[in-house]
């Protein structure tokens, strides 16, 4: 396959208005070990390498299917593997400095706010609000919260980082045009599409460690090369965003034989919406995914903005978060209540499984061998439903969940109620309290049988105590976020959130 028609054997990306082109790499490489140690861009940091700190922030830019516009997103560069950048475009601190005779409006503002002390979070913080910058014409504060929640400083304090932000947009820059970044159509701009087009060749990457050894690296770009590969490998691991993977590496040094990389495949990145479902390909990140599931589901905003951080839902997909099957994941909880359906591929044959089937144990899940999640199918929202989704956590951005609970109600008001309790964080796997939803169903929701279901709702799960939650904890939460959901539809009340994000902002 190596050299042939159908593939490519070498990580091209543009990096200052050229072609970079990266050959005889491990695909375990990390970018911000290839940016430190290879080509000595030493702006970019190391704080904590596993996505937590936002030390390494670097933009990176992406050539939009079917039309002549990058989209550009900021990712953390110790947990991307330097392969997945191939074909798209990279932004690091260096490159604002290229600035000839000044500074970047973002930098001027960090300086004139006084915002960097030690300066070892700076150049993360500077690309996060570079990526605002280009976004947008302006910002507010509940904006620059969103952006920067994967940023931590441990001296300036926030207060003037912020200022900075919101001063940025007021500085003006003489030589914008430099950076290349599209959107505004100079010359620089077209430049820039013309190298991204260049490097489009439809083809798959494959590496090797040496002509002789077979593929370790390779991100097809269609469905059934995928599907064929796996099938024919099935001791390969598929790495869709590798934010669960990235860990892996830069923590327990694990060694993978060969890595299939999702994020190529067209289909894979799709969504679709139909009379009946929301369809989402597997390889769909958080970030794309968020504005359609808010159009269904606009209650789940507090919710789904607290998965991770900016730039990790920038490269984490809805697939790699079911398939990591960790019993703390996010998304699983919704996803249960919502009654979400798999799509799951071996080769040419696929079979359909609701989720509630699809964890065996303890991050065991029913894929065979040589099989993948395609696709994930949620049904549209029935008419008059309520949703509560919650997620307690030691912190509020940033933070995996003690506990994680979801509940769905469907038909209160004609008798035939229907409510799916779901959980994170209480038991091996992501579970339903059937035995509670069983009882919800069949009696009217009021003060005496909510305490019963309550009662019924504690026998349910028995949680672990860890370094999040004490099992006690886990239990009482559980329950509380039960029974506020309850109260709530027995008071007819119609907001099912705890708090909104802004009255958070506002510290209320
Ligand atoms: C700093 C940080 C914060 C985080 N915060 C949260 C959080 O708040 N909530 C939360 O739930 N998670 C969180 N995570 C975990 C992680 O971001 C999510 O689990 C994410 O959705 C994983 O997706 P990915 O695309 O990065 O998966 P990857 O790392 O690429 O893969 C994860 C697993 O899924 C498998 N896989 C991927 N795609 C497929 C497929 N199509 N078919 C079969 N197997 C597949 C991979 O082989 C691997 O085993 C956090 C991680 C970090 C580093
Ligand atoms: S080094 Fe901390 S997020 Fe990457
Ligand atoms: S300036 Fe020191 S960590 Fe932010």
């Amino acid at each position: 396959m190596q050299g042939d028609q159908t593939s490519h054997n070498s990580i091209r990306f543009v990096l200052d208005g050229a072609v970079h082109e990266a050959s005889n790499v491990e695909p375990t490489t990390t970018l911000l070990e290839y940016l430190r140690e290879d080509l000595r861009r030493t702006g970019t940091k190391e704080g904590c390498a596993e996505g937590d700190c936002g030390a390494c922030t670097v933009v990176v830019g992406e050539l939009e299917p079917n039309a002549n516009k990058v989209s550009l997103f900021t990712a953390n560069a110790c947990l991307q593997c330097l392969p997945t950048l191939d074909g798209k475009q990279l932004f690091t601190v260096e490159s604002l400095g290229e600035y000839p005779d000044s500074l970047h409006p973002v930098q001027q503002s960090m300086v004139d706010k006084h915002a960097s002390q030690c300066g070892f979070c700076t150049p993360g913080f500077v690309m996060s609000l570079f990526w605002l910058y280009k976004s947008q014409t302006r910002t507010n504060y509940n904006e620059l919260l969103r952006v920067l929640s994967g940023n931590i400083c441990r001296c300036t304090g926030y207060r003037p980082i912020l200022d900075a932000g919101l001063a940025m947009h007021a500085y003006e820059s003489e030589r914008e045009d430099w950076l290349n970044v599209p959107g505004n159509d100079t010359p620089q701009d077209q430049h820039t599409l013309q190298l991204l087009s260049s490097l489009d060749t439809g083809t798959s990457l494959a590496l090797r460690k040496s002509p002789t050894d077979g593929i370790n690296y390779l991100a097809p770009v269609d469905l059934s090369e995928l599907a064929g590969q796996y099938q024919k490998h099935p001791d390969a691991t598929l790495l869709a965003g590798g934010t669960d993977i990235g860990i892996w590496i830069t923590k327990t040094f694990r060694k993978f034989p060969m890595l299939i990389h999702t994020g190529r495949v067209a289909v894979l990145k799709q969504i679709s919406i139909t009379s009946k479902s929301i369809e989402i390909g597997s390889a769909v990140t958080l970030t794309q995914l968020i504005p359609t599931l808010l159009q269904e589901f606009p209650e789940l905003d507090d919710f789904l903005n607290r998965f991770a951080s900016l730039p990790i839902r920038n490269l984490a997909t809805l697939g790699g978060n079911i398939c990591n099957a960790s019993p703390i994941g996010d998304s699983m909880p919704v996803l249960l209540s919502l009654g979400t359906e798999l799509k799951l591929r071996k080769g040419n044959t696929t079979r359909t499984m609701a989720l509630n089937e699809f964890y065996l144990d303890y991050q065991k899940t029913a894929l065979q061998s040589g099989e993948f999640l395609e696709s994930i199918s949620i049904p549209r929202r029935a008419k008059g439903s309520k949703l509560g989704s919650y997620k307690i956590s030691k912190r509020f951005d940033q933070d995996i969940s003690a506990v994680c609970a979801s509940f769905y109600l469907q038909n209160h008001d004609t008798g035939e109620r229907k409510i799916r309790i779901a959980y994170g964080g209480v038991a091996a796997i992501p579970k339903r309290a059937y035995a509670t939803e069983e009882f919800i169903n069949r009696n009217p929701i009021n003060p005496l049988n909510i305490a019963k279901a309550l009662e019924i709702l504690a026998t349910e799960f028995t949680p672990l105590s860890d370094m999040r939650a004490s099992a006690g904890y886990r239990s009482q939460v559980s329950e509380n976020l039960l029974s506020r959901f309850l109260q709530r539809i027995w008071q007819g009340e119609t907001d099912t959130r705890l708090i909104s994000v802004r009255d958070y902002q506002h510290g209320t």
